[in-house]
């Protein structure tokens, strides 16, 4: 039976990935033993009879590490920036499956996402690869939501403007948007119930409140409640004015889908006041002008969990937003139209789970099929 480490299980992304392998059943099929940078000794959450270890091991124990056949890692990358170098150096030739962005674009990596590139995946393995790597998490809800448009090699070009959960940067910025949202209300609270202050007065309040040091914002920098934050990523322009979150769009998609042409992904990403679900406006140019009730089906056909919505007021509001999707597998696309511009574009509107499809599910899927 294979023995399966598994790191940064803890985690917010960690945490989702084992609630979904419990869900499934995954933990009958190996020996799992649970890795603690912190707590090690300490007990090891329990998930099945006689197939995991009951105690937390040292996430720097590099002789044990090296006795694995596989390691899963949600711990972030400055743990595989650490570790992984010196236990490939070790010539340790298990494989590697990582939620962390610092593997992606390595040669000897694959970017996960099976439903899109299987075939990329299956040749990877039978080449020898060994380090698997899930992708950003909006690229990887685009591709989930698409597919059936770029296999079908029918994108020309896409032009993203992404509204993305607070959940992408991490369980702090979840905190923190709450907190926020305290804030405000508790400083308003009294004059909303009194009728003789106006709804710009109380607006004035807010303005006046999240522009003072009282307010968290320790992740985000500026407030996210009552605003948008059109920077995602870190400080520094990547690449000729993107944003680092940006410039993945179109390098990380091309290497997912492992074009010989580079399809130009283009985006302006923002993040906005949701908790988990990231949503993205796309404005396509497709190679061929098709109907679109073909362009529907074929986005539909795709995979199982995409669900095409009607592009009506109750379908959307009901169907193709983040309270919605959230906590589900569902990969929510509407809004689909043809535009003014002309008969090859088509513009789309989908909403995904930032910690399910962007994050978790991948990497589950991928330990399934190494075993
Ligand atoms: N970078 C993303 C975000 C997280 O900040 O929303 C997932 O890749």
């Amino acid at each position: 039976m294979k023995r399966i480490g598994f790191v940064g299980w803890r985690g917010m992304v960690g945490s989702v990935l084992m609630n979904r392998m419990k869900q499934e059943h995954d933990f009958s099929f190996f020996y799992s033993i649970f890795l603690s940078t912190s707590q090690i000794g300490k007990v090891a959450p329990y998930f099945i009879k006689n197939k995991q270890d009951l105690v937390l091991q040292s996430a720097w124990d590099m002789e044990l590490l090296s006795s694995l056949d596989i390691i899963v890692t949600c711990q972030g990358s400055e743990y595989t920036n650490v570790i992984y170098p010196q236990l490939r150096k070790n010539g340790w030739s298990g494989y590697w499956i990582d939620s962390a962005s610092c593997l992606r674009m390595n040669q000897n990596a694959v970017i996960i996402l099976d439903p899109v590139n299987q075939t990329v995946i299956d040749q990877g393995i039978n080449n020898g690869v060994k380090t698997f790597v899930g992708g950003n998490c909006t690229v990887s809800l685009m591709l989930m939501a698409l597919g059936g448009l770029f296999v079908n090699d029918l994108v020309e070009w896409a032009s993203v403007s992404t509204y993305q959960a607070a959940s992408g940067y991490g369980a702090r910025a979840i905190r923190e948007l709450l907190i926020q949202m305290g804030q405000v209300y508790n400083i308003i609270s009294d004059s909303l119930n009194d009728f003789s202050v106006t709804v710009l007065d109380i607006e004035a309040i807010i303005s006046k409140f999240s522009k003072t040091n009282a307010m968290l914002v320790d992740c985000f920098k500026k407030p996210l409640i009552g605003n948008i934050l059109p920077w995602i990523g870190e400080e520094d322009i990547v690449y000729e004015g993107q944003t680092q979150e940006e410039w993945k769009g179109q390098l990380e998609t091309n290497k997912i889908l492992n074009t010989t042409r580079i399809i130009p992904i283009d985006s302006v990403c923002v993040r906005v006041c949701s908790l988990r679900c990231h949503s993205q406006a796309l404005f396509i140019k497709l190679k061929k002008n098709l109907p679109l009730i073909e362009i529907e089906n074929l986005i539909q056909s795709h995979n199982e969990w995409v669900d095409v919505v009607p592009n009506q007021c109750d379908q959307s509001l009901d169907k193709l937003t983040p309270l919605s999707v959230s906590g589900t597998l569902r990969i929510a696309v509407g809004r689909l139209r043809k535009m003014n511009i002309g008969n090859k574009f088509v513009t789309v509107f989908t909403v995904g789970d930032q910690l399910l499809w962007g994050a978790a599910e991948p990497i589950r899927r991928m330990l399934m099929k190494l075993l």
